[in-house]
């Protein structure tokens, strides 16, 4: 089983971004080094990273560490009909990165992303990117720790599959004002099988000025 931690920046009034379609980004603007650093470490500390298609289009994003002296962890993203764009800078740096389609995705989009150097495509799934199966060939491919940093979507999904371990959330200082932007969790398909789940928290600090959270999940006793 992969252990899989979410790493996230949440807005006061529960926002992953500024507005809808803006990048998340924009929050970095909101802390400095020290809680950079902190960040870069926690991507550092696992063999993968992944986040769902929605963030490579909206914030094309490297998912590298570059703020720390560690090693990159292997970039995953999951695309059910392979729709990223080809220019995005995960597919184009050399950085090893792993995209998962579904069947339904077409060839020559399969073809086109697996042509990028030290990118490899796979199918889990029919319609949709089947996240056990894609969980299943990541362990196949050796890796036992991942850290998801959203956004909305896939973090539903994973916390509907029950497969998170681990929540990590920086709370940014600010109020975002944007109804529409995304808010944390949001189903995929506009149809939730989420339930109440209860959450220990673990540790709490302040860096940089932003409150970091950390929740385990709280054994229910049987
Ligand atoms: N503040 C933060 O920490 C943070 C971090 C990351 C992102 N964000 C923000 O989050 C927003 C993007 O969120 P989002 O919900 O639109 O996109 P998302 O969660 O990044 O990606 C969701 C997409 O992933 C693909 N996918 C394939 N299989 C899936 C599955 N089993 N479960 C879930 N998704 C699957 C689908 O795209 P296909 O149609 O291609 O299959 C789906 O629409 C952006 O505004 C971004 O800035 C914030």
């Amino acid at each position: 089983m992969i252990d899989i931690t979410t790493l996230s920046e949440l807005t006061i009034d529960g926002k992953l971004s500024l507005g809808p379609g803006a990048s998340s980004k924009d929050l970095f603007e909101f802390y400095g080094d020290d809680l950079r650093t902190w960040f870069h470490q926690q991507r550092a500390s696992h063999s993968a990273i992944m986040v769902g298609a929605g963030t490579v289009r909206s914030d094309d994003p490297e998912l590298t560490v570059r703020h720390f002296n560690g090693p990159n962890p292997l970039r995953v993203v999951p695309t059910s009909l392979g729709d990223i764009p080809l220019a995005s800078r995960l597919l184009n740096d050399g950085g090893a990165t792993l995209v998962a389609v579904s069947k339904a995705a077409p060839a020559q989009v399969v073809a086109a992303l697996a042509a990028k150097p030290n990118v490899q495509v796979v199918h889990c799934g029919d319609a949709r990117v089947d996240l056990n199966e894609l969980m299943d060939v990541l362990y196949a491919l050796g890796i036992r720790s991942m850290i998801a940093e959203g956004g909305s979507r896939l973090l539903h999904s994973l916390f509907e599959a029950d497969m998170v371990s681990r929540i990590i959330i920086k709370h940014i200082p600010v109020i975002s004002g944007a109804v529409e932007a995304p808010t944390y969790l949001r189903p995929v398909n506009g149809t939730s099988r989420l339930s109440l789940s209860r959450w220990r928290l673990d540790d709490m600090f302040v860096k940089s000025g932003v409150g970091v959270s950390i929740y385990t999940p709280l054994a229910v006793a049987a």
